[in-house]
């Protein structure tokens, strides 16, 4: 469905993107997770032919997407990640001025846009201005607004990002069916949860490179270790992380300390340990590791930070 080979993309002094090389097959859920400035929005915008790159090449149906041509731009439709509606109008008429941009009109045009409304809860809202919308609500019109040309592919750049947990489950209800019915997705996010619970494989990015990609099983697959302690980072625990360093890999993300065990290693030492540092057992989740492991063991970095 989509293919990008060797693509780099500049702004300025700033490489955003360095030689990202990706495969995307019909009816996929891919999933790119980094944090802020990892690339994905501007890889999302090589994508869809708004900016071009520097180097390297995007098939997407088997045709070259270019900045200049438009016309591979039919297959896709794009949730930006800021929402980009007309406040003043209604949510009908949003709907009719994206689809008439797609050439549709008539009575297609009305039944595509009645079925965009029921399927993400607007039907009775379809007269009010989206400016008396909740966020929720207007990230789910644009979402719908994206597809009403029906296109092969769709990208969602972080359309969860503040909305409440209603309208999110409503996005990922929706995204999950018609990935059902044959869509082609491309999802970037933040939150190592969407990705664990949408995406059938995932792309970790930071700082312009994908570090790896895989499904959730082959990610985890990767880690050194199949077990994770975690525990709060503070005065109290920095004396334990120091001496579990000897012991395992000790990695620091937000105010938590995550201790990887070396094979071998004994819980009974990690026992006798936090008992001989006087630390209630209370401070400690031992857990599979998750996607954030994956993350902060392949780019040392917190996805939250
Ligand atoms: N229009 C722009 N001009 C200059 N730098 C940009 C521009 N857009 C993005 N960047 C920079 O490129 C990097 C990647 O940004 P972006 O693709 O928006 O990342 P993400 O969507 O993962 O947060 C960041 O360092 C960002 O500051
Ligand atoms: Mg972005």
């Amino acid at each position: 469905m989509l293919k990008l080979d060797h693509i780099t993309k500049r702004y300025g002094a700033l490489t955003a993107l360095d030689d990202v090389s990706l495969n995307i097959a019909p009816g996929e859920f891919f999933g790119l997770l980094g944090p802020n400035g990892a690339g994905k929005t501007t890889l999302m915008s090589l994508v869809a032919g708004l900016r071009a790159p520097e180097a390297g090449g995007i098939t997407l149906d088997g045709k070259p997407v270019t900045a200049a041509d438009p016309s591979t731009r039919v297959s896709l439709g794009l949730v930006p990640q800021s929402i980009a509606l007309y406040e003043d109008l209604s949510a009908e008429q949003n709907l009719r001025i994206f689809g008439e941009l797609y050439g549709l009109r008539g009575a297609d045009l009305r039944q595509r846009i009645d079925e965009a409304l029921t399927a993400v809860q607007l039907a009775d809202r379809r007269r009010d201005q989206v400016k008396t919308f909740s966020g929720g609500m207007q990230r789910r019109l644009n979402l719908v607004a994206a597809l009403l040309h029906r296109p092969k592919l769709l990208l969602c750049d972080e359309p969860t990002v503040g909305i409440d947990p209603q309208s999110r489950n409503a996005i990922f209800d929706f995204l999950e069916a018609r990935v059902r019915d044959g869509l082609t997705v491309i999802y970037s996010t933040h939150y190592m949860e969407e990705a664990t619970r949408l995406c059938s494989r995932i792309g970790v990015i930071d700082h312009g490179k994908i570090h790896a990609l895989g499904t959730l099983e082959e990610l985890l697959a990767r880690l050194p270790f199949q077990e994770e302690i975690s525990f709060p980072a503070s005065p109290l625990t920095a004396g334990l992380a120091a001496r579990l360093a000897a012991h395992g890999e000790v990695t620091t993300g937000g105010d938590q300390h995550r201790f990887h065990p070396a094979p071998g290693f004994k819980n009974s030492a990690f026992y006798a340990l936090t008992e001989e540092l006087e630390l209630s057992s209370r401070l400690f989740i031992s857990e599979r590791p998750t996607l954030e492991a994956v993350f902060l063991h392949l780019t040392g970095r917190s996805l939250r930070e």
